[in-house]
């Protein structure tokens, strides 16, 4: 049978797009080549865990941020730690606003739940192998290659992207960063309260948690660096080096540890015809400062209030104008992740050091710098900057 929307993989960018459709009457089929299971309890599918003050307003208006508010951890503030000392952000009074700690795959879990239990539906193990006649060719968990005719198709299949070639002449902006993340989760408390981003002459640390019980922090390492040069008390002696006294963290058991080199990617456009990317598909950030996931969100609310108007009114201006509306966040979000990485990351040279330590005494001591800070922390296109994202009239 026909469906109208066609969206390829159940990431929170994929998952909201179905979930706000489905709910409004749009019939959408989701179509993941993993597993339920891998998607919901793999170690290795552990991303990052904040949610800007806009994302977790979309969930709640959507409905879907029950288990965040009763789980999650608001935060008002984070610290700059570095000098040997400890700088902290307050986001309400530089913005008003606070900012939700609460794991992504947490967010699928509620995600893919609350669309199952509404109806919707979801195809896991269903590999799509391109695109063709408007519509999605597939492979089922049984082998059979079969075709799906839909009006729209979305490309929500994460940074490795298949689909993303279905651009032509698309254009990729890309920046490769001179660093990786070594990242732990353990059954260990957290630093502090809030996250510290603790800037050190051997390299960046972050302080972030899950739970109080539970924290997740991350090191800068080399980009030729292996799990394996990092026994687990290297890493819990090189986290407390990094923190620089200003704090202590105990170690607890790993349950997960992983690397991540830096990247920035912007795919130009996000659309050709009937056919649109969103998330990493189209962005992906460097980690420092959290905007991956919050971008892919706002990327699904775009598409579903352009979907709305186009099966609504018939109104073609939306969808025709998805890159432009969202290259505006997205490349907002580029500078912040950019800037965050390049504030806080150990470089090889000197010259760039000089540069990093000026600015990082810049933003400790300028109320502005906190604020331009703190507004992109909290987020700039979620937050009231252009609250047509979130209104409800469509
Ligand atoms: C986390 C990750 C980030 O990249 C960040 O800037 C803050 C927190 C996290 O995983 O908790």
């Amino acid at each position: 049978m026909a469906k109208k929307v066609g969206v390829v993989g159940a990431g929170p960018a994929g998952l909201l797009l179905a979930y706000l459709l489905h709910r409004e009457g749009i019939e959408v089929v989701v179509l993941e080549a993993r597993s339920r299971a891998y998607l919901e309890q793999s170690p290795h599918r552990i991303r990052a865990g904040v949610l800007e003050w806009g994302s977790q307003e979309v969930l709640l208006q959507a409905g879907l941020g029950e288990r965040m508010l009763a789980q999650g951890l608001e935060h008002r503030g984070i610290y700059l730690a570095f000098d040997g000392g400890m700088h902290r952000l307050d986001f309400p009074s530089l913005t008003g606003k606070s900012i939700w700690v609460y794991g992504q795959q947490f967010v699928v879990q509620d995600m893919i739940q609350a669309h199952l239990a509404a109806g919707g539906e979801i195809r896991f193990e269903h590999e799509v192998l391109g695109l063709e006649d408007g519509g999605l060719v597939y492979r089922t968990p049984e082998g059979a290659v079969e075709r799906l005719a839909c009006d729209f198709v979305v490309g929500a299949d994460g940074s490795h992207s298949r689909l993303r070639a279905q651009i032509p002449k698309a254009r990729v902006h890309q920046k490769i960063y001179p660093f990786a993340w070594l990242g732990i989760l353990a059954e260990a408390p957290p630093a502090a309260e809030e996250l510290i981003y603790a800037s050190h002459p051997r390299g960046f640390a972050l302080f972030s948690m899950r739970s109080p019980t539970r924290s997740r922090n991350y090191l800068q390492v080399a980009v030729e660096e292996k799990l394996e040069d990092w026994p687990e008390e290297r890493i819990w002696a090189e986290l407390n080096e990094r923190l620089g006294g200003v704090a202590e963290v105990r170690p607890g058991p790993l349950l997960e540890k992983s690397l991540t080199p830096l990247r920035s990617l912007v795919v130009e456009p996000m659309q050709h015809g009937r056919f649109f990317l969103m998330g990493d598909a189209a962005h992906v950030v460097p980690p420092t400062g959290a905007k991956g996931m919050n971008l892919a969100l706002c990327d699904a609310v775009l598409l579903y209030r352009a979907l709305l108007a186009y099966y609504r009114r018939g109104e073609e201006g939306p969808l025709l104008r998805y890159t432009q509306d969202a290259l505006r966040h997205v490349w907002q979000a580029e500078l912040f992740s950019y800037f965050m990485t390049t504030l806080l990351h150990t470089p090889a040279d000197s010259f760039d050091e000089g540069l990093r330590t000026a600015q990082l005494r810049h933003v400790a001591e300028s109320p502005h710098l906190q604020r331009f800070l703190a507004e992109n922390y909290v987020g700039l296109y979620t937050s009231g900057r252009h609250p047509g994202l979130l209104s409800q009239e469509v």
